[in-house]
């Protein structure tokens, strides 16, 4: 289906066929920089992440010089994955196979029963394939491409347009990560994220805090960004009101709520920052990974904060609609569970023969289709 005025320009199979969502893994997923963490999950020499980036599993792994490097998680000999999720390594990396053992700089050390086996072996020629890796706002980045543009220049022009937080002096609220395993086609998610239309309805009860008529949004380039300012009321006091201590100095308190291509939210706000982490799993199943990071100051700021901000949150966030179902989605207070329902129950749709695509609104939804063009130029069709 083409574009016309108004309307979206995907069609349904885009959102449920494996075709696409195969093409979108090679095209999308392994051709960008992919979040892989937040700056303090590698600390010292030893210590690694992995992460899925379309169809090349990566790890970044600090060397014993304090470097970070990237490698592609595939042994050299018959291609098993040398590290699992997230750990500590020895001093070198050894593969569950066969032992072969390469350190933490990528050259292959040891073969065993190598005289025997491999007696002409290469082991220079052999070391693991390199990826690239970056810091960037205080999260960690990999590209497949061990040559990839600096990370600066792919998020260069949207920068101006993120919060002024220095997401490293933030600490990570342990409690508040959270993992969703949403059954929806992560288009739908990432759609969800940038619709400004959806915000005074759908969250009626959860998100009134903020002005949404005063929202500023666009793209720069395949990034979505957005902000808006907080409403009068929150904002008459926001040091008192704020129910965490603030991240940012007052004047400037509101809501940058990027979304960076392909699928990293951001939700900078005055009190918390936060990545939204969205990984697809297939063409009707995504994850989604929140961290969120908070002010570095005593529990007992905390506490009182929490006292004194009480009066203000007290009865103004609920649910959209009251129900006696306690498992009802719009009856929870939660903006999360009022999102997963609205993409889930939009999936579903999509498998009805009885489906056709309404209008799109002018200005609320013109990030959406502009999403839908950005992934249709990078996948290469009309
Ligand atoms: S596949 Fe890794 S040692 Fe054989
Ligand atoms: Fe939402």
């Amino acid at each position: 289906m083409k574009s016309n005025e108004g309307m979206p320009i995907l069609p349904v199979e885009a959102y449920t066929s494996q075709a696409w969502f195969d093409r979108e893994q090679e095209r999308i997923f392994s051709r960008t920089w992919a979040f892989a963490g937040l700056v303090g999950d590698i600390s010292e020499p030893g210590q690694y992440v992995s992460v899925q980036a379309g169809l090349n599993n990566i790890f970044i792994v600090m060397g014993q010089d304090g470097q970070l490097r990237a490698f592609h998680n595939i042994c050299r000999h018959r291609g098993t994955q040398l590290l699992r999720a997230v750990g500590n390594t020895k001093k070198v990396i050894t593969c569950p196979y066969h032992d072969w053992t390469y350190d933490l700089e990528g050259c292959l050390l040891s073969v065993p029963d190598r005289r025997n086996q491999f007696p002409d072996l290469d082991m220079a020629s052999l070391g693991l394939k390199k990826a690239s890796v970056a810091r960037w706002r205080g999260m960690l980045w990999v590209h497949p491409d061990e040559n990839a543009d600096p990370v600066e220049a792919w998020f260069g022009g949207v920068e101006p347009h993120l919060g002024p937080h220095n997401v490293d002096e933030l600490v990570e609220y342990e409690k508040g990560r959270t993992e969703y395993d949403i059954a929806a086609n992560w288009k739908i998610v990432v759609e969800n994220y940038i619709d400004g239309y959806h915000l005074a309805h759908l969250h009626s009860g959860t998100l009134s805090m903020y002005d949404h008529r005063r929202i500023e949004s666009g793209f720069e380039g395949p990034h979505f960004h957005f902000w808006e300012p907080l409403g009068a009321e929150y904002a008459a006091d926001v040091e008192r009101n704020a129910p965490t201590p603030l991240v940012i100095p007052a004047e400037q308190a509101g809501a940058w709520v990027p979304m960076l291509f392909p699928g990293i939210g951001l939700a900078e706000n005055e009190d918390s920052w936060s990545v939204f982490h969205i990984t697809p799993l297939a063409p009707d199943l995504t994850r989604v990974v929140v961290r969120t990071k908070v002010a570095d100051v005593s529990f007992l700021k905390f506490a009182s904060q929490s006292i004194r901000s009480y009066d203000f949150w007290s009865g103004r966030v609920r649910g959209k609609y009251e129900s006696d179902d306690g498992d009802d989605p719009m009856a929870s207070g939660d903006f999360m569970q009022e999102d997963i329902y609205a993409c889930e129950q939009q999936q579903r749709s999509l498998q009805s023969p009885f489906f056709e695509h309404g209008p799109s609104a002018l200005k609320g939804e013109a990030g959406v289709r502009r999403h839908q063009e950005v992934v249709m130029e990078w996948l290469g069709e009309e």
